[in-house]
């Protein structure tokens, strides 16, 4: 898990200066697995317990989870931000869809960690983030049937011409992630990014997004100096413009972990535009687009 929130916090920065914190920070050592700290307990054991053993990569990638915490790495939240995903592709998984493209994929591991030795994994992001990447995942086993870097900026790059080039395929449904990358986008790079994943999403398509509202960002948000680009109102209906029939937008407060650690939506917190206008929110979204239903015999 801690390679997760490693990652976003390397992400966030610039990448360069990310580099410079990571090779710090890698070169640390994982004495905080064996020195809990006050206030910190909780996510130390609970990652420790639930990552760290499964997670071939982790304790490769968990060394400086002591500088990261000191610098206010919000664990919990990373916590719900790597499970949210998990179980999409694991609930996508189980109904057929056997693509994942995660967009901004930073460190995520899952093409090494899910067991989902069928399901071919992208991974779209920057090449100085896969100059850092690679060389620590070079001798994981895969647990996926293929995984491929697509190298790019989003905004930039033309997107399905690189997944395709790839070999993802969009007549075939497709699982998306898109964890801490929204902010990072401008607003008109946002709903281009949208547009290009409703075209590429077959039926049975399923995907995720956190960001914070257009109010939170207005303000001004920075994150390791890096300054967040735009916060929408209305992620659920950016979805809903571009073929996907169910969208949900959620205060995050009331995405929680249950006691079996399953990621629960207290319903009291699935909130339109206009309930988000105005206020500071951390938002998540999700959306499907429904598989066609079997006939009727
Ligand atoms: C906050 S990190 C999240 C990483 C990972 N998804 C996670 O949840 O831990 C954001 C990631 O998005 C990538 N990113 C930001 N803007 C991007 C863009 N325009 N195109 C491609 N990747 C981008 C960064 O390099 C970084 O890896």
């Amino acid at each position: 898990m801690f390679h997760l929130v490693l990652a976003t916090m390397l992400q966030d920065a610039a990448v360069p200066a990310a580099i410079g914190t990571f090779t710090d920070i890698y070169s640390a050592n994982v004495s905080l697995l064996r020195k809990p700290q006050r206030g910190i307990r909780h996510s130390f054991f609970y990652i420790s317990h639930l990552y760290l053993c499964q997670d071939p990569l982790a304790r490769k990638l968990v060394a400086g989870e002591d500088n990261l915490l000191h610098a206010g790495a919000n664990v919990d939240y990373m916590t719900r931000r790597a499970l949210i995903g998990d179980e999409l592709v694991l609930s996508g998984h189980v109904n057929g869809t056997r693509q994942v493209v995660s967009l901004g994929a930073g460190m995520d591991s899952r093409a090494f960690r899910l067991g989902l030795s069928d399901t071919t994994f992208f991974e779209v992001d920057k090449q100085a983030l896969f100059d850092v990447k690679e060389p620590l995942v070079a001798e994981n086993a895969l647990q996926a049937s293929s995984r491929h870097l697509v190298v790019g900026t989003i905004g930039q790059m033309d997107l399905p011409a690189a997944l395709r080039a790839a070999g993802h395929d969009s007549a075939r449904p497709t699982t998306w992630l898109m964890e801490g990358l929204a902010p990072y986008l401008t607003v008109a790079i946002m709903h281009e990014l949208a547009k290009d994943v409703g075209a590429l999403s077959a039926p049975g398509s399923s995907l995720w997004l956190d960001g914070f509202s257009q109010t939170s960002v207005e303000k001004g948000m920075y994150f390791h100096g890096v300054k967040f680009e735009s916060g929408l109102d209305n992620y659920d209906e950016l979805w809903l413009s571009n073929g996907f029939d169910f969208s949900q937008q959620v205060d995050m407060t009331g995405v929680y972990l249950d006691g079996a650690q399953k990621i629960q939506v207290d319903p009291r917190y699935i909130v339109t535009a206009t309930q988000t206008r105005g206020h500071n929110m951390c938002l998540m979204a999700r959306a499907t687009k429904s598989a066609p239903r079997c006939p009727a015999h």
